[in-house]
């Protein structure tokens, strides 16, 4: 069943976070769907630009309406990740999408603004929530000082005043996190500090945290000794850190990575063990099996496994 990301995070906040997971094709669907299913774990399903590209946008929402009717069981909320203005646009008189996030961050903080009213305007009408973006999620690189790295971080001050002229719904922070692989170098984490200030400034308003893969290093040690060439000094964020996260405020942790690098390994053992098959279906029943066991293990992480009937009885 599909639901609004509003009632999964008026559900969450502050007791778990809602995982949100990228997917591009049917194995990941499956896995996704059945992982959850196991965990009965409430979930977000995204949609990239680059997802909807590349599997093209009727194959991939179909995909998705297929997973519902394999799994009648399961609770989840379908969202547009890292929109631009016109994809919103395209995702909110679509119908078929519970949320989207305009991704405008790069703009000036006036024009962020701007452009995510008039998003919110459209959505709103539509019933439809919106996830933005304040603050550099770009990296933190390890090679600036403090003062320019927390200048990267999202500023609370203007979270408030980005929230309220804005309208959206959820706000993507820069709190220490940056997408792909290689997100920490040495021993930084998650800075604290700055998701309580924006959390004290926002009470019970979904935060959102992009660039949340844990970058197993056991995942990269495997697909190394298969043939990959993944710079094995690479780290994600420390998933015993989600409790604290979510406490704060953390109501959607979105997970991009970890399930690419589950598809990789699943590959390169398989090919590199049995190299004279080319049946691809014989590593994809594998990669549903060992993505449904990530997800599953994920949902543990962020408290969100067993709430499945906690949503099912206040949404129906
Ligand atoms: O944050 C971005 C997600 O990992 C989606 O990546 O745009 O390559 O589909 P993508
Ligand atoms: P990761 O690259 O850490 O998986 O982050 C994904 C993401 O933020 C998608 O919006
Ligand atoms: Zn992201």
């Amino acid at each position: 069943m599909i639901v609004t990301t509003t009632d999964l995070f008026r559900l969450s906040y502050g007791i778990y976070a809602v995982g949100a997971y990228n997917i591009n094709n049917m194995e990941q669907a499956i896995g996704l769907f059945e992982g959850n299913a196991r965990a009965e774990a409430p979930f977000i399903v995204q949609i990239s630009k680059g997802s909807r590209d590349y599997a093209g946008v009727t194959m991939i929402e179909n995909i998705i309406l297929a997973a519902e009717k394999m799994y009648p069981d399961n609770i989840f909320a379908v969202h547009l990740d890292h929109g631009d203005e016109q994809t919103c646009y395209e995702c909110i008189e679509s119908g078929f999408y519970s949320s989207v996030m305009i991704d405008a961050s790069h703009e000036s903080f006036m024009d962020n603004i701007a452009i995510t009213r008039r998003i919110s305007n459209k959505a709103h009408q539509r019933g439809i929530s919106v996830e933005a973006e304040l603050g550099m999620l770009g990296g933190v690189e390890e090679d600036i000082n403090i003062d320019e790295k927390h200048a990267l971080l999202t500023d609370p001050d203007e979270a408030i005043e980005f929230v309220s002229a804005s309208e959206c719904d959820s706000l993507a922070v820069a709190i220490g996190t940056s997408h792909g692989a290689y997100k920490f170098v040495g021993g930084q984490g998650l800075h604290f500090d700055r998701i309580a200030a924006i959390q004290e400034r926002l009470p019970n308003f979904p935060l959102v945290m992009h660039g949340s893969s844990s970058v197993p290093k056991s995942e990269v040690d495997r697909i190394n000794a298969a043939g990959g060439e993944l710079d094995s000094s690479a780290r994600g964020v420390d998933e015993d850190e989600f409790a604290q996260a979510i406490r704060l405020g953390v109501t959607k942790v979105n997970i991009d990575t970890d399930g690419r690098l589950v598809w990789t390994r699943v590959h390169r053992e398989f090919f590199r063990d049995q190299p004279e098959v080319f049946d691809f279906r014989k590593p994809g029943v594998i990669l549903m099996e060992e993505y449904a066991r990530f997800i599953e293990q994920k949902s543990s992480k962020l408290m969100s496994a067993g709430k499945l009937e906690d949503v099912r009885t206040s949404v129906s």
